[in-house]
């Protein structure tokens, strides 16, 4: 099947950055969100990201012209009926995920293959939602999509090995390097990120060095381009602290049980720059104050 007509569903962060990588690889893509508000938000920060590329030479204003034009923003499941793939990156709730695919399942034709962006749910139970769980895959993208070059295609006991082969190369042909990984929690990056993450907590906690301290040491020690808390802050920590209750809740193993802090951080509202604080408060965003405890 050649594929030529992509549908994502959900235009936030990581939907709009699927779609953008989605029409800068020439497949004609739809983007569907619930209200055109969010829609518009999402169109304008791909719109952002693809002036920033002609600023700096690497994309002509005719591509631009063209990229613009294979997009489009809908508020209708209806606009996605055509779509040869669908990739969905809405909220990280479980039923919600699964009464979307229900309705695009009874939407799209049969050959229609369904992907989640989900960075922790079980791929095996949102395909369950549907009559066609051996045309469902994971395609887990990183923020920001524009720039990370990996995506990890999840394959589960019921997807077509054919299928899933066609995913690989759909990964391949939006510009990322692919991964295979199983329908395991947390498929391979979370299941080491998250550790990580929730480890430099523990360390703040016990009082082994400060944010900054901690930040300092794993960005200049290690080269990771940010510190954990830093990474907190810029992935969320109400995202953080979802993702670890479903890690714990599959494993039953202490290193993905969430630390009281950040427990205690979320409940507050403060979930990282979305919110203008976590570990940081980004009052000036462009002199964050690290968090002294
Ligand atoms: N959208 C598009 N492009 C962006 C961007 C965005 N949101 N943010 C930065 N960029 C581009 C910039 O334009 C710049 O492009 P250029 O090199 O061609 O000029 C390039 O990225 C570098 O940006 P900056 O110079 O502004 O800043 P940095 O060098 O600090 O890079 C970063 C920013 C790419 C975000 C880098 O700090 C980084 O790699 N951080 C780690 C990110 C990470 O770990 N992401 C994964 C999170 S985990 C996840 O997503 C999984 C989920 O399941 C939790």
């Amino acid at each position: 099947m050649a594929i030529q007509r992509v549908g994502v569903v959900g235009c936030g962060l990581m939907g709009s950055g699927i779609a953008q990588v989605c029409s800068q690889a020439g497949f004609a893509t739809v983007v569907r969100e619930v209200s055109s508000e969010v829609v518009e938000k999402g169109l304008k920060s791909i719109e952002k990201n693809l002036s920033r590329l002609v600023e700096k030479g690497t994309l002509t204003e005719a591509a631009k012209g063209e990229i613009r034009g294979r997009l489009k923003g809908t508020t209708s499941l209806q606009d996605l009926k055509d779509c040869d793939v669908i990739v969905e990156a809405i909220i990280e709730q479980l039923p919600v995920k699964r009464e979307l695919f229900s309705a695009l399942d009874a939407l799209c034709p049969a050959h229609t293959i369904f992907a989640s962006n989900t960075s922790s749910l079980t791929i095996t139970e949102i395909a369950a939602a549907t009559k066609r769980p051996q045309r469902f895959v994971g395609l887990h993208f990183f923020n920001p999509v524009p720039v990370m070059k990996l995506v990890e295609v999840v394959r589960t006991i019921a997807t077509d090995p054919a299928v899933y082969e066609e995913m690989v190369a759909f990964g391949a042909k939006l510009g990322k390097t692919t991964v295979r990984a199983n329908d395991s929690g947390g498929f391979i990056v979370n299941r080491l990120l998250v550790p990580y993450l929730l480890d430099a907590i523990r360390a703040l906690e016990e009082g082994v060095g400060s944010v900054a301290d901690i930040d300092a040491s794993m960005k200049l020690g290690c080269g990771y381009p940010m510190g954990p808390f830093t990474l907190l802050d810029f992935v969320g920590l109400d995202t953080t602290y979802y993702i670890s209750q479903i890690m714990f809740d599959e494993f039953k193993e202490k290193r993905f049980a969430a630390p009281p802090l950040l427990k205690r951080m979320v409940l507050a509202g403060w979930h990282g720059r979305k919110t203008g604080r976590g570990f940081y408060d980004y009052a000036d965003p462009n002199n964050p104050k690290a968090l002294e405890l």
